[in-house]
């Protein structure tokens, strides 16, 4: 395989500055992105006028604690358009949130929002082996969701050759990857893996395809889940992570040479992590609820997001920027049943780790009168199709309970039953209400 670490000379000086100059650089941008929402957003200059606090309170990078957060429900109830910080004229685009739980929401981007999502896009891309010689097959949604196009402008932004497929039609995504040979391709992990399916149905090996580098997110997928993808699949999968509310994918992303979880580009966007219950800031290294403040927004700044997602923040190893743990998934997945708290990616690490199960599943929740029940449909891959389903079930089920620790339902489905994803996996079906 080629090397496809870039060369330090490839890389914007920002990636390898100081971190005394990115804290500079964060304080200075941070000063004005404050001063930008609370001059021109007027349901966050109220949120900061009711907690007394003012830009000028703003004097080093701590200070931001004493600001308020913004939640998914400020940004509802300013729906539409009533987070903008600009005239509506110098706003070129704008996408929005699937808005699966209740109304959808809307974020907005300026020309240079744009560009600057495409500059951190493209830096992403490169981290994770790509580069202006490449073909890339874009294989995330196209439309409102930020992943579609929030990947074809930092990839036409890096100066690589863009296939704009989008998700779904996945006999048409195999063609088209036989067809045009691309090196790399950006899709939901949960995806990719159906693609690959798709491979062997029509009989094909889907680790000789030319497809070199995957750059996966929108969903939490596991270590394990990545080393199940690059054997399946033949190539080296690397972990994209965005947030809409904060400007879509590109928020971090990972290293090839390190794959050890997404760098942030925090000259761009500053991270915190946070107790989810209390809302103070915790110190680096201990896991809570990740927060996000966009240093460079024009449309949309949002400052102190908070985005439900759990993870922690790590030192810097191939850039100075720090990276963020692998996502244990959203406060809002997480399952509590019979007083154990259950996040889906923990489900996932156990179904894989049973040999004869293939990469797919889904959770059920269900109530048995006071309790919550859990069951677990997971499919044999293709080379157990012989191993007994009642020993594949007893093992997941004591996996789940040695390392998870509850009683969960174990159904080994007939293989193709469980549903499959074009985009982002639904893992957790409650059938409780
Ligand atoms: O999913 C943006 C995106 C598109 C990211 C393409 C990466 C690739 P939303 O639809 O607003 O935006 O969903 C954001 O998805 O809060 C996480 O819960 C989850 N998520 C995104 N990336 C990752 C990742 C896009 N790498 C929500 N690992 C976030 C785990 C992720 N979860």
């Amino acid at each position: 395989m080629v090397n496809r670490v870039p060369n330090p000379d490839e890389l914007e000086p920002i990636e390898t500055a100081s971190v005394d100059e990115l804290r500079s650089l964060q304080l200075e941008r941070l000063q004005w992105s404050v001063g930008h929402s609370f001059d021109n957003v007027e349901p966050y200059r109220m949120k900061c006028e009711a907690a007394g606090v003012a830009p000028a309170d703003l004097k080093s990078l701590d200070d931001l604690k004493l600001f308020p957060f913004t939640v998914k429900d400020d940004l509802r109830q300013a729906y539409p358009y009533g987070m903008f910080a600009v005239p509506q004229r110098d706003v070129v685009r704008i996408h929005a949130s699937s808005g699966t739980t209740g109304q959808p929401t809307v974020v907005g981007y300026t020309k240079n929002d744009i560009d600057m999502w495409a500059t951190v896009v493209a830096r992403s891309i490169r981290a994770g082996g790509g580069g202006p010689d490449d073909v890339i097959h874009v294989a995330y949604g196209y439309g409102l969701f930020t992943g579609g196009l929030g990947a074809h402008y930092g990839a036409e932004k890096l100066g690589a050759m863009v296939i704009p497929m989008s998700g779904g039609q996945t006999p048409k995504q195999v063609q088209l990857i036989r067809d045009f040979e691309p090196d790399i391709i950006m899709v939901t992990p949960s995806y990719m893996l159906n693609i690959a399916d798709e491979f062997e149905r029509q009989g094909l090996d889907p680790t000789r395809s030319s497809l070199k580098v995957g750059i996966f997110g929108a969903e939490p997928w596991g270590d394990s889940m990545r080393k199940e993808i690059e054997k399946r699949c033949g190539l080296e999968a690397v972990d994209i992570y965005g947030i809409s509310e904060v400007i879509g994918p590109g928020v971090a992303s990972e290293c090839i040479e390190t794959k050890d979880g997404p760098v942030i580009w925090e000259d761009h966007f500053y991270p915190e992590i946070v107790d989810p219950e209390t809302g103070e800031p915790v110190p680096d290294g201990e896991m809570g609820e990740l927060v996000f403040t966009s240093l460079t927004k024009e449309a949309l700044p949002i400052i102190r997001y908070r985005t439900r997602d759990l993870t922690r923040l790590l030192p810097g190893t191939a850039r100075s920027m720090r990276r963020m743990d692998k996502i244990t998934g959203r406060s809002d997945d997480m399952l509590i049943i019979r007083g154990v708290n259950v996040f889906p990616t923990q489900i996932e690490e156990r179904v894989l780790a049973v040999e004869a199960l293939a990469p797919h599943y889904q959770i059920r929740v269900s109530r048995d009168g006071q309790l919550d029940v859990i069951t677990v449909q997971v499919e044999k891959t293709a080379g157990a199709a012989d191993v007994d389903s009642v020993a594949i079930g007893s093992e997941l089920k004591k996996g789940i309970k040695d390392y998870v620790g509850v009683s969960a339902n174990i159904e080994v489905c007939e293989r193709g039953s469980v549903a499959r994803s074009e985009g982002k996996a639904v893992r957790v079906i409650d059938e409780r209400q």
